[in-house]
């Protein structure tokens, strides 16, 4: 199957790296805001399979395969052919739309539009393409190559077929999927952010360091990384991005961003990204 990849950050070079290496994607565009910036995000899926290589988990053989699929483009009318599209851009509500509405022109009735949205409307995505019973939320976790989990978002028009369909994508990417229908944060960005929220509370306050935070989820709960590690991994402006989102949609002050996590956004502090969040990279 072909698909396009709409993007060239985190979660669009990760989830290329994925299905580049699965025998179901023979395609991928790559499609990003200019030449340059596909072209980039070729060379960090490059620089991942590499690794792969190095260790022994893929060989030069399949990686030269698994790159040649990749297609970087600044084109969005390279969707044409496209089965499958998942948008990986900003997490802007605004942004999406814009890209959706423009998509219009390209994409077939027949191809599925994913959004990887964590936590934006489904429904809305489809109102503004020619086959809203294929749009669905494909909301891949990051690092893409590493986590398992992917929540497949049902939108208000999405179909069964599409839910089926992408269920057995997904499995057959080595992932496991679950459905989720469509509501702010979806399942693990609802419960996950405002605990990030709260971490950012707890530093706010004085009650602990940040590395004291981090060491007590690590070993008082068992968490891979720390809260705040963890924000700096996902990147501030998206935490404070689904925020929002949570507040916005359900009005409910439980999920009102904490004004230091703004703070950190405004003095760009975004974490791995930029260097610099609640730790120094
Ligand atoms: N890309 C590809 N592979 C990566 C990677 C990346 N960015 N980061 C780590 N890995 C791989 C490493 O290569 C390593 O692979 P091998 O075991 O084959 O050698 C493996 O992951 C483990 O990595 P490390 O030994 O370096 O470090 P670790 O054991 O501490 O694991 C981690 C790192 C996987 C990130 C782990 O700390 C973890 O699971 N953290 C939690 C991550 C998490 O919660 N993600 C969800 C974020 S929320 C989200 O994404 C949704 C949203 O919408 C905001």
């Amino acid at each position: 199957m072909e698909v396009s990849i709409i993007g060239s950050g985190t979660m669009a070079t990760g989830i290329t790296q994925v299905l580049c290496v699965n025998d179901q994607v023979t395609k991928i565009n790559l499609i990003a805001r200019n030449d340059n910036k596909a072209l980039l995000a070729k060379a960090v899926c490059e620089k991942s399979i590499s690794r792969l290589v190095r260790k022994g988990k893929l060989t030069e053989a399949q990686s030269i395969n698994a790159l040649e699929k990749i297609y970087p483009s600044s084109l969005l009318s390279s969707v044409i052919a496209s089965d499958l599209v998942i948008e990986a851009v900003a997490e802007d509500f605004i942004i999406k739309m814009e890209l959706f509405s423009e998509l219009y022109n390209y994409v077939k009735g027949s191809t599925i539009i994913a959004s990887n949205t964590s936590s934006l409307s489904i429904t809305a995505f489809g109102s503004v393409l020619p086959n809203s019973k294929n749009v669905v939320g494909l909301h891949f976790f990051n690092p893409a190559p590493v986590m398992e989990l992917v929540e497949i978002v049902v939108g208000h028009e999405t179909s069964e077929d599409v839910v089926q369909y992408l269920k057995v994508f997904t499995q057959n990417l080595g992932k496991s999927p679950v459905v989720v229908q469509e509501a702010p944060g979806f399942v693990v960005n609802r419960m996950l952010i405002p605990m990030i929220n709260e971490a950012v509370s707890i530093l706010a306050e004085g009650i602990a360091t940040a590395v004291d935070i981090d060491k007590a989820m690590k070993f008082g709960a068992h968490h891979p990384m720390g809260p705040l590690a963890l924000a700096d991994l996902i990147g501030n402006d998206v935490n404070l991005s689904i925020m929002e989102t949570l507040y916005s949609e359900t009005g409910d002050p439980k999920y009102r961003a904490h004004p230091l996590l703004r703070k950190m956004v405004r003095a760009n502090h975004l974490g791995r990204k930029t260097k610099k969040g609640f730790f120094e990279y």
